[in-house]
């Protein structure tokens, strides 16, 4: 098995500026300012507690891809990123062991341009696979 490491939890919110000024109340520091992910037609922020990475999303517009889990989650955690150190073969064992992708790899803006995929587990849930 390849090793996963957590690189960080995402959060969807509603107003990126309003949630990371919450975030910072609650002791975060900002590590990464919000980018525009133009591709995902949403805000990503990072921030870092305690060796913990939350990276803030919200949708830019209707048609992003986090605009209908927005009205179904509110503002709450959704998907944990791991980072594996061999991703081809992380991203076999997990779709042979229950995990779907639900996209292909695509570049990630907001994290350097590094290529990330999304699979969901019916008993897992969502994650995110950083290459
Ligand atoms: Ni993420």
């Amino acid at each position: 098995m390849s090793t996963l490491k957590i690189h960080h939890i995402g959060y969807l919110v509603k107003k990126i500026g309003k949630a990371k000024q919450s975030f910072e109340t609650l002791g975060y520091q900002v590590e990464q300012d919000t980018v525009y992910d133009d591709i995902r037609k949403v805000d990503i922020c990072f921030l870092i507690k305690d060796g913990y990475r939350v990276e803030l999303i919200s949708p830019v517009s209707a048609d992003s891809v986090v605009s209908g889990l927005l009205k179904k989650y509110k503002n709450a955690p959704y998907h944990i990123c791991y980072e594996a150190d061999d991703p081809e073969a992380a991203y076999l064992e997990l779709t042979g062991n229950g995990f779907a992708a639900i996209d292909t790899p695509t570049p990630a803006p907001a994290l350097g341009g590094r290529n990330v995929v999304f699979l969901t587990s019916p008993v897992a849930g969502m994650i995110e696979l950083l290459y």
